[in-house]
């Protein structure tokens, strides 16, 4: 499977009904746009965007905001962007983009689709996770479908030549048939848990998952912005028959060939003929019955962003669907989501979730009250020991 018919295949119905889209216009024509394009949280991942929005010429920024004024001033600055300010509803009725971003903590989700929606942009690109709860999720996912707008989950790791290469390794047929998928990362759930989903979901071929089991432990990152369990891990049986294996948080074990603890993180696709990896810091490597490769790749936002960006163009143009689109995301959000109640509950939970639950809230009443114990000893400083 190549990774252009990967991409198509990425998409089920829903979002992914968008696949047949073509773009209007005789061949050379001028491409549609500029697409006009306001971002909202102007933190790291807000200049992010911004910045890879305005260094692309489909694109036109054309409003910035932040509820912290010095930030939003400063960032306006940086880039030149005239309108601006604290109340998002109020710059984007002002602006009236084609392409409404959203870079909020996780916290923040349905008021900022809400008003995405409501500023009749075509488009909506937010920051990953969908949500923190699914009564939130299903809420998003509601106005999505209920809108018809196209809207985008920033799982742009996927974009490395490292994440790409053993896509291809995957889609060559190399590794035989794959039976697993395996996803490791020191990160907590709330940073790390959707990108392991997103990708080692993608290297299974995106099948739709039919159940999951999951254990947790560790408290000490219930309060934080990302709140999560310190350690989670657990399997997901997916309908093609592949099975996952993902293991986020403390417990996680190290990858010495990383160059930074964030990105010691290890996504790969086991089949009868062999086996390919991605270390988000460390390269590739892949071992098949004709003998063993490897390569460079570190994760980059300098480089992943331009082109994911630019498959926004590609997607309001109607020349493919976004391979980040929402309808993956939400699948793996789902996964997420039926781990946590999994650690509640207890035992197999079925897919897709059909009640809503603040699994957050079931974590914090599930998760023991005993110090987690680590998969490597420097993730204990990111931890309360
Ligand atoms: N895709 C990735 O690789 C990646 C990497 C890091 C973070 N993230 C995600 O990106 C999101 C943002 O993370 P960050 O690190 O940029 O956070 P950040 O704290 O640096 O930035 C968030 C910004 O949002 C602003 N904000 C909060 N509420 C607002 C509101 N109602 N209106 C306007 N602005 C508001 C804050 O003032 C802040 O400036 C999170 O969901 C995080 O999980 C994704």
């Amino acid at each position: 499977m190549s990774e252009q018919s990967e991409r198509a295949g990425a998409n089920g119905a829903g979002q992914g009904a968008h696949a047949t889209e073509r773009a209007g216009g005789a061949a050379g024509a001028k491409p549609p746009g500029p697409y006009k394009v306001v971002v909202v949280g102007m933190g790291k991942r807000g200049m992010h965007h911004a910045t890879a929005f305005q260094a692309n010429d489909r694109f036109e920024l054309v409003g910035l905001c932040d509820i912290d004024q010095k930030r939003v001033d400063d960032a306006a600055g940086k880039l030149g962007v005239a309108l601006k300010g604290t109340d998002a509803a109020a710059i984007a009725r002002v602006a009236k983009p084609d392409v409404f971003c959203f870079c909020t903590l996780p916290s923040i989700r349905t008021s900022m689709i809400e008003i995405g929606i409501a500023s009749g942009a075509k488009l909506i690109a937010m920051e990953k996770p969908v949500a923190l709860t699914s009564a939130e999720g299903f809420t998003v996912r509601d106005l999505v479908a209920k809108s018809g707008i196209k809207v985008v989950v920033s799982h742009q790791h996927r974009y490395g030549q490292h994440y790409q290469k053993v896509g291809e390794v995957v889609a060559s047929g190399a590794l035989g048939r794959i039976n697993t998928v395996y996803a490791t990362a020191t990160g907590w759930m709330m940073h790390m848990l959707s990108h392991l989903i997103e990708y080692s979901r993608w290297y299974a071929g995106n099948p739709d998952a039919e159940w999951v089991m999951a254990q947790a432990a560790g408290r000490s990152k219930f309060g934080d912005v990302h709140p999560s369990p310190d350690y989670i891990a657990g399997f997901v049986h997916y309908a093609n028959g592949v099975h996952g294996v993902i293991e986020c948080g403390a417990g996680a074990p190290d990858v010495p060939e990383a160059d930074a603890w964030w990105r010691k993180c290890r996504i790969g696709a086991q089949g009868t003929d062999g086996f390919a990896e991605v270390l988000t810091g460390g390269g590739w490597r892949a071992v098949t019955k004709t003998g063993s490769s490897s390569g460079p790749g570190s994760m980059n936002y300098d480089l992943d962003m331009p082109p994911y960006i630019q498959d926004i163009a590609g997607w309001l143009d109607g020349t493919r669907v976004h391979p980040c689109n929402f309808d993956g995301a939400y699948k793996g959000f789902e996964i997420m989501m039926a781990f946590c109640r999994s650690v509640a509950e207890g035992g197999q939970i079925a897919l897709p979730l059909t009640t809503p639950a603040d699994e957050i809230a079931l974590l914090t009443r599930a998760v023991a009250d005993r110090k987690v114990r680590f998969g490597m000893a420097g993730s204990a400083k990111e931890y309360q020991a």
